[in-house]
Parts: structure tokens; sequence; C-alpha cells
């Protein structure tokens, strides 16, 4: 059985207090989460806030929203992997579908970041999806297909058994627009058949997240179909009561 994950990525939201009080809010309502994983991943410069907040504990995990390839030196306004490791980080975003339209990442550049990420130490949440366009021309499983491949085309197959994919829509993020669930258990199946052909135990095991406007209402819904193993969770990871909501629908 895929142990669920319950990820909440800030995006650049927040501040001291805020952090504070949504890490004990969450932290307080852990305990009745007993059986899915719940991430964090805040701005950089709040990780170190949240960690102090989280005061040891380890039952929440904390991650990053992005990294760099290069592991030290003069690149201005950088952060490596070893910096986010330091920080107490186990896992770091990959791919979001705002890296990739807003700061023009690449497959490529996504695909290194995924190597690199894992060569630091850090468990790679690589997110894929398609836009609105793409989806209306028929192009959902190639744009995601494609995303995938570039990946296992630098580290191999092998490598994605410390991994997890987050199906992103980009049309579902931020827009209330929820991929209804048999639409994105389509996809969620098909990112699962295409690495079963590769090697049928990574595949299994490998958890593969939703994300794009999920909720305390839908995220039941969502986590029931047999290919989603969870959430990657944007505005409503940013109130304890909906994203500890969502925790327990994924429980
Ligand atoms: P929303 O949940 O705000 O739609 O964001 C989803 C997302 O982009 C998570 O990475």
């Amino acid at each position: 059985m895929r142990r669920p994950l319950v990820a909440g990525n800030w995006k650049m939201n927040g501040d001291t207090e805020s952090t504070i009080s949504l890490v004990k809010g969450i932290t307080d309502g852990r305990a009745e989460v007993t059986n899915a994983e719940v991430l964090i991943c805040p701005p950089y410069i709040l990780i170190p806030r949240a960690a102090d907040a989280l005061n040891g504990r380890d039952d929440i995990s904390l991650g990053a929203q992005d990294l760099d390839i290069n592991q030290n030196g003069a690149f201005t306004g950088q952060i490596s992997a070893s910096m986010l490791v330091d920080a107490g980080c186990k896992y770091v975003i990959v791919g979001h579908s705002e890296r990739r339209a807003i700061y023009g990442e690449s497959d490529q550049d996504v695909a290194d970041k995924f190597k690199v990420a894992q060569q630091g130490g850090l468990t790679p949440v690589l997110c894929v999806g398609e836009t609105l366009e793409e989806r209306e021309s028929g192009e959902t499983e190639a744009v995601v297909a494609r995303q995938i491949q570039a990946v296992i085309d630098v580290v191999g197959i092998n490598q994605l058994d410390d991994a997890v994919i987050a199906y992103e829509p980009v049309w579902a993020i931020g827009t209330g627009k929820t991929a209804t669930p048999e639409m994105a258990q389509e996809v969620h199946r098909f990112i699962r058949a295409m690495l079963a052909a590769l090697n049928g135990d990574i595949a299994e095991k490998l958890r593969i997240l939703y994300g794009g406007s999920m909720n305390a209402g839908n995220a039941e819904s969502l986590i029931r179909m047999t290919d989603i193993d969870g959430g990657l969770i944007g505005g409503a990871s940013l109130q304890a009561e909906s994203f500890l909501a969502i925790c327990m629908a994924a429980n």
C-alpha cells in the first residue's frame, strides 16, 4: 500500500507570525492524522522559522519549492540542495508549472534539478501537467509523458524509486476549477502505466499526488481514486483547518 502524502505548497505567502501560527495549528491537529504523511513547503526564508516552530517534531516534513542545479559559488540569489538539507528539508518541489511558465524552466532544467535534488539527499516532488489549450487539443497525455520522459532520460527509471510525482493540470491551479476525480484518475492511471512499462515495482510504489484547487470539500472524492495518493495543495494549505481537513481526507 502506498502511504498517502499531503503536501502544502505555500508559494510566496507568509511571514514569521503566520508561519508560527500555521505550524502550531497543524501540529495541534496532527495526531488525528494517523496514516497520511504531512509535508509543508514554505518559502525559502521561512523554512528555518517553520523548523523552529516544529521544535524537533518529525511527524511533519519540511520541503522547499525549488532549488538551484549548482552546489555553491557565484550564483547570486540561488539556493542549493545542501542548503536545503542543512535547513531541515527532506523534499523539494521541482518543475512546478509556475516555474515552468513564469521563469521559463524547460523540461531539461527540471530534469537537472530532479537529479541534483536526489544527489543532495532530497526527495524530489516532480510536477507535471497540461495547460487548458493542451487539454482542449487532446495533448494531455503527450505533454505529461514528455515531462516525465525528460527526467527519465537524465536519471533513469530506477531513480523514480525515491521520488513523488504531482499531476497538476495548469488550468486547475488557483482557479477554483478542479479536475473531476475521473479526469484526474485517468491521467494518474496513464502516468502509472507509463512507468509500469519500464519498471512495475517502481510504478506500483510511486506516489502520484493531485494538485489544483484541492480543498476540504473535494479532497476525499479525489484521493479516493485508485491512482491518486494524496495532494499538493496551494491556497488551502495556508489555513491549518483546511489543510488538516485534506490530511484527514487522505488518511
Ligand atoms: P491551488 O491549490 O491554490 O490551486 O494550487 C495548487 C498548486 O499549484 C500546488 O502546487
